[in-house]
């Protein structure tokens, strides 16, 4: 298998308006950004995924684009960008986009004309159905509540659309739309991008009469089609979003051939806290031996025929911390432990912005929210007579502003995010929790990360290595092994407050250690509160 730079690089993810604002809007910006590639380096990134910058009205916070080639004036300009570019290239690390490109904002010129009539030559770049005012198409409905269709009279016609209205889904059986895609695609690559996340880019090849959203016939050859008109050049990385994704289709995805993508962040793992067949708002523990079972079938299943993203958070998802480790007590151990975890396994590793130094859910007034999918539900609930109590609980547990909240980069006004009005509050915490104190402690989560991503640079083996799992039935301990022909690695992690016996521990305890959360000496067979620890020895 060709080793490409993306198997052993670790990317950082960006969501740009809460990262580091340099104007004093309250939003973050590009040269926010800039002004930040130097901390990013000393943590040891190789990358940079940014979330969408693009000009947008913001309705999805910039996944809702109105011109892909252009920079919103909230964020810059395109010569900020080529900055960024520029600047983070000189340190060695790439920038990769966010190409949303299931739908476009309905502001986007190519729906401004589609609207117009039926007749209009972009008309055909969306998809649409003919049906009578207040009788929809069909029952589907849309990510963000209510149907997924919207009528527009002067085509006496509905438009779909898998997210919010302002979303109109592109039409991708149509060839101009995939010309124009990949045209615009190129013109970033010749910008100097490093790569693309795909947004849920298994909804592309929709099929709405049959229902089908996710995985269409036709999704594969499409990627196939993309990858060859625009992907394979220049060792770019692409990871697409799909939550639809199994290891069977994500053979497909990365294909080692290099014929679809990189890698796709699947979201198994992700699906598990909430009660079956319910939404995500339907709050469920975590059944903590499937979550372990669920990971290893995906590195059985993609080992060496195909690449794994590795994952905990992103600018959807709650806080790690918060949700599969202890954001009090333990909120250092947990946060090292569950990065140790992650970062043992085979596949790319992604730390989303605040992780690395423990960033943790946070809880708000529902006026001080800012998420269109949150608010939709907190409505939608409301009038179905859910009480407020049990909406408020699902959003501080699962809402996506959990993670929007600004970057704590020291304990001044706004936690130094900015010097204006934050557009969404800051977490009360970031006198505790921020990047200044996090790099004066040796001992903190920052240092801690610095300290995987070095070892994934010095070891092949964390590249390489055959995934095993240990102790499958065992309701606290994640263990695996990672082998190579001369040497294997024991990764051990506890995801409980309580100390446990663990006669594995006891078996390797004379190994090399190459890293833990706790000093080993005092605990030779046991585990101590969310340990974690990685042991190396010859084979
Ligand atoms: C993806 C994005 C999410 C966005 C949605 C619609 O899931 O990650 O933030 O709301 O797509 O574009």
């Amino acid at each position: 298998m060709k080793q490409s730079w993306w198997k052993n690089a670790v990317i950082y993810q960006i969501y740009p308006r809460s990262f580091c604002d340099s104007n004093g809007d309250g939003m973050g910006d590009l040269q926010g950004i800039i002004t930040k590639l130097d901390y990013l380096k000393e943590l040891g990134i190789d990358a940079i995924w940014l979330s969408p910058v693009y000009r947008s009205p913001q309705d999805d916070n910039g996944y809702d684009i109105s011109d892909y080639q252009d920079i919103d004036p909230l964020f810059g300009t395109l010569e900020d960008m080529d900055e960024l570019i520029a600047q983070a290239k000189s340190r060695g690390i790439r920038i990769i986009m966010d190409l949303v490109l299931n739908h476009s904002s309905d502001e986007h010129p190519w729906f401004l004309e589609a609207k117009k009539s039926r007749d209009n030559p972009y008309h055909d770049y969306y998809v649409w159905r003919d049906g009578v005012e207040g009788q929809y198409p069909n029952e589907l409905k849309a990510g963000f509540g209510g149907p997924a269709w919207e009528w527009v009279p002067e085509c006496g016609q509905y438009y779909l659309h898998q997210f919010s209205v302002k979303q109109p889904d592109l039409n991708w059986e149509n060839p101009k739309v995939r010309e124009e895609i990949y045209k615009m695609i190129q013109w970033w690559v010749d910008r100097g991008i490093g790569g693309f996340r795909l947004d849920v880019i298994d909804q592309i090849a929709k099929e709405p009469d049959r229902m089908i959203t996710s995985e269409g016939p036709m999704l594969h050859p499409y990627l196939k089609e993309m990858s060859k008109a625009v992907f394979q050049q220049k060792d770019l990385v692409t990871v697409g979003e799909a939550w639809s994704a199994t290891p069977e289709s994500a053979l497909l995805y990365s294909n080692p051939d290099g014929s679809e993508l990189s890698m796709v962040f699947q979201f198994e793992h992700i699906l598990l806290d909430q009660q079956p067949g319910k939404e995500k708002w339907d709050l469920a523990p975590l059944p903590f031996v499937q979550f372990k079972e669920i990971l290893a079938k995906w590195q059985k299943a993609l080992y060496q025929k195909g690449w794994n993203s590795l994952f905990f958070e992103n600018h959807d998802l709650p806080r790690s911390v918060s949700r599969f480790g202890d954001d009090g007590k333990y909120r250092v151990e947990s946060a090292k432990m569950l990065a140790t975890c992650l970062h043992g396994m085979q596949g790319t590793p992604y730390i989303y912005q605040g992780q690395e130094i423990g960033m943790t859910n946070t809880r708000m007034e529902i006026e001080d929210y800012r998420d269109i999918e949150l608010l939709n539900m907190y409505k939608e609930r409301t009038e179905k007579g859910y009480s407020k109590e049990e909406i408020m609980e699902s959003i501080y547990v699962k809402g996506r502003d959990n993670a929007r909240t600004p970057m704590q980069w020291n304990d001044e006004e706004n936690a130094g995010f900015t010097k204006g009005t934050p557009w969404i509050k800051v977490n009360p915490n970031y006198a505790d929790i921020n990047v200044e104190k996090a790099r004066k402690d040796p001992d903190s989560i920052f240092h801690y990360y610095q300290e995987l991503i070095q070892l994934r640079k010095s070891l092949p083996i964390l590249t390489e290595g055959a995934f095993d799992l240990l102790l499958p039935e065992d309701p606290s301990i994640f263990a695996y092994t990672r082998t190579s022909k001369t040497e294997q690695l024991l990764i051990l992690c506890s995801f409980t407050g309580q100390e446990l016996p663990c006669s594995l521990k006891e078996q390797w305890k004379d190994e090399e250690v190459l890293i833990s959360n706790y000093d080993q000496d005092s605990c030779k067979d046991c585990l101590r509160p969310y340990e974690a620890v990685i042991f190396s020895r010859k084979l």
